[in-house]
């Protein structure tokens, strides 16, 4: 990895900033177009590459201002007490997103259907004409019925609006709601709304239409949103066995593994064949010790170099010990701001992060795959689908000898930790783990 310049400590407010303008992204379309789980989606993506993003739930705000909601009737239009409500809790959600920019926010999501042109004119109204502030719309359109009801059945019959309501009762009550809006429904047109900035996502992503894009920012968004997808899928992620230098306690390097490390590969290729998974893809990074661990499973290989192990620069293959004395001040420096903190020579968290970042998108484009990479790495992986704030990515655990398995789908990201190896059995080294302040205990050796 060629050097790069030696910044040994960044502050927080030298974060890589593609935004010039704080930007609301607002969501258009009927009930159960996916729209929450865009805003989540997009909302975790986006503050996992630095950018300071929150979400603004509509629906929430009505839940919380009301607990007149008995059924859909609620949501007709001619129901002016409610219609009244309904207003009243947009308005708070837009003007808690345009606090939230004015307080160092960068992106805001407004999630809520925005379905007709008047409430579409408030939006930009507020955060255009007053705020100055970016409006970009992501609109949902679904026609495919069958993706709709999946959605309803998956997803909204559980919403706190159904409590103790039976499952098809709470389905077709919810399909009423639907009707309700669509009365009302003014879709984004090209020609109306000539002036603003949009995409239209059709049935799931099989078509998208983008108009007028304003920079950067948004067209990050589109990339972004043009890659996902809702198909239920796993993602396995497991570190390298134990490697010759992890039993030394010296850090990065390219060694072979141990003869422990040996039998991870062989647990791990039992493992994969018991689960048989389809389509199974597996991606390693391009040092010895995570394809040795690949070695034995039985599907086709890929190896990332971005997948490599964080470089540590002046301080590869060092142990920890061996840093705190020769280099005493960038030991203290990382501990300070383990996030931001670039060996010289070498990378950050941060750094790391911004490397992983295409890696993500293509994770993003696959169904299952198994990813074999390094400590530092899984972090910023995890910490990805997990939802952790970049503080915390540099102390997400990552369990040895373990598979996280991370089921995904429509409603959310389930992990489990399928341990391969039993670690209180004897053979294994006990290196010393990371002078971090929040070690992790599973984390055995280095
Ligand atoms: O094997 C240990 C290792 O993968 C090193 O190569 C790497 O520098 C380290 O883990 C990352 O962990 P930390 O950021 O806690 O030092």
């Amino acid at each position: 990895m060629a050097l790069k310049e030696s910044v040994p400590m960044l502050n927080k407010a030298s974060c890589p900033n593609v935004i010039n303008k704080p930007t609301v992204i607002s969501m258009v379309g009927l009930p159960a177009r996916g729209k929450t789980y865009m805003s989540k989606k997009l909302t975790r993506y986006l503050n996992w590459i630095g950018i300071r993003t929150k979400a603004f739930n509509v629906g929430e705000y009505r839940r919380a201002a009301t607990d007149k909601y008995r059924n859909h009737d609620f949501f007709r239009q001619d129901n002016t007490e409610a219609q009244a409500i309904r207003q009243k809790c947009a308005l708070l959600a837009i003007d808690d997103a345009c606090n939230f920019l004015q307080n160092g926010g960068e992106v805001a999501v407004v999630d809520a259907t925005n379905t007709t042109r008047e409430r579409r004119k408030l939006l930009f109204d507020i955060i255009q004409v007053k705020h100055k502030f970016k409006l970009f719309f992501i609109e949902s359109i679904c026609d495919d019925p069958t993706i709709v009801e999946a959605n309803v059945l998956e997803v909204k019959v559980c919403s706190p609006d159904y409590i103790g309501m039976n499952k098809d009762e709470a389905v077709q009550d919810f399909m009423r709601r639907i009707e309700h809006y669509n009365d009302m429904y003014e879709p984004l047109d090209h020609t109306t709304d000539k002036d603003l900035s949009y995409i239209q996502i059709f049935n799931q992503g099989e078509r998208f239409l983008v108009h007028k894009l304003a920079g950067h920012l948004q067209s990050r968004v589109v990339y972004y949103l043009m890659n996902i997808h809702v198909l239920p899928r796993t993602i396995y992620l497991t570190r390298h066995g134990e490697s010759e230098m992890n039993l030394q306690g010296r850090i990065g390097g390219d060694s072979n593994l141990s003869p422990r490390g040996e039998e991870y590969a062989v647990a791990l290729g039992e493992y994969v064949e018991k689960e048989k998974i389809a389509n199974l893809k597996v991606w390693t990074s391009e040092l010895k010790r995570t394809k040795a661990t690949a070695r034995h499973v039985d599907a086709p290989v890929e190896n990332w170099k971005a997948l490599n192990e964080i470089d540590a620069g002046i301080c590869e293959g060092m142990t920890y010990e061996e840093i705190q004395e020769m280099h005493p001040k960038e030991f203290a420096l990382r501990d300070q701001d383990k996030f931001h903190y670039r060996y010289p020579g070498g990378e950050s968290y941060q750094d790391l992060v911004a490397r992983l970042e295409p890696v993500i998108m293509e994770l993003e484009r696959q169904e299952n795959v198994l990813v074999v990479c390094h400590q530092a790495v899984a972090r910023c992986l995890l910490a990805y689908f997990q939802d952790k704030s970049s503080d915390e990515i540099p102390y997400v655990p990552v369990p040895n000898e373990a598979v996280v398995k991370m089921r995904m789908s429509g409603s959310g990201c389930e992990c489990e930790n399928m341990h391969l190896l039993d670690p209180r059995r004897p053979g294994l080294s006990q290196g010393p783990t990371s002078h971090c302040h929040q070690a992790d205990p599973s984390s055995l050796w280095l």
